[in-house]
């Protein structure tokens, strides 16, 4: 019989913010990452990776992501969204884990990540923001609502989506084959996971 494992009792009000945020994002896990792209002002392409992000609803279709606070000042998606209420989020690709990290850098507002690291753009079919060329699913959505969580605050950012692109041949009859769609993980840190094997049941 396995010994009996035992635990630490972490009472998550008594620690740091940023010991608690290392706690939760090592242990929710692994975490897929919307690379969101936006336009700011003057129709700057701004993408920024977000993995704190989730399915909310399927009919319709909800998408949603939370933007955590920043330093002197609303990150750059926040304030982008506010202003035009639309953006794509571009499921990322084995391969990008470099790329993700470096967008996540600061940038100055009037600075284009998307130009910064040399990612190419497709057109968008129904909103202003374009989609990132080499993701092979993008969400088309139109801003449904901006939730605020927690003290700092967290700002939540629902999306309904208004088209799906999916790269031809990867869906059949609606279902995505997970073998052939290529996405990467977050997991603590500056980690991320490939996914490997597929259970079935
Ligand atoms: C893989 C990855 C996932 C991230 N997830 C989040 C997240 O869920 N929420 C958040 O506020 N920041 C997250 N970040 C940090 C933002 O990407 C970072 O603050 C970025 O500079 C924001 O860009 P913006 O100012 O252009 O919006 C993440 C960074 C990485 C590398």
């Amino acid at each position: 019989m396995d010994p009996v494992k035992s635990f630490d009792h972490i009472d998550l009000s008594v620690l740091s913010r940023a010991d608690r945020y290392k706690l939760l994002t090592g242990a929710v896990i692994p975490r897929p990452i919307a690379f969101v792209t936006t336009l700011g002002p003057g129709g700057l392409v701004n993408a920024a990776p977000f993995s704190q992000f989730i399915i909310l609803a399927a009919d319709p279709g909800l998408l949603a992501f939370s933007i955590g606070p920043k330093p002197g000042g609303p990150k750059d998606t926040l304030t982008n969204v506010k202003a035009l209420p639309e953006f794509v989020i571009n499921t990322v690709p084995q391969g990008w884990e470099e790329i993700v990290q470096a967008a996540s850098e600061e940038f100055a507002p009037e600075v284009s990540e998307v130009e910064k690291l040399g990612l190419e753009t497709l057109p968008s079919t129904h909103v202003r923001p374009p989609r990132l060329k080499g993701s092979q699913v993008q969400f088309e959505c139109r801003l449904e609502q901006i939730a605020q969580f927690g003290d700092a605050p967290n700002n939540f950012v629902v999306g309904r989506v208004v088209v799906m692109h999916v790269e031809s041949g990867l869906a059949k009859d609606c279902k995505i084959d997970p073998k052939a769609y290529s996405t990467i993980g977050r997991i603590g840190g500056r980690n991320y996971v490939r996914p490997g094997e597929v259970v079935h049941v």
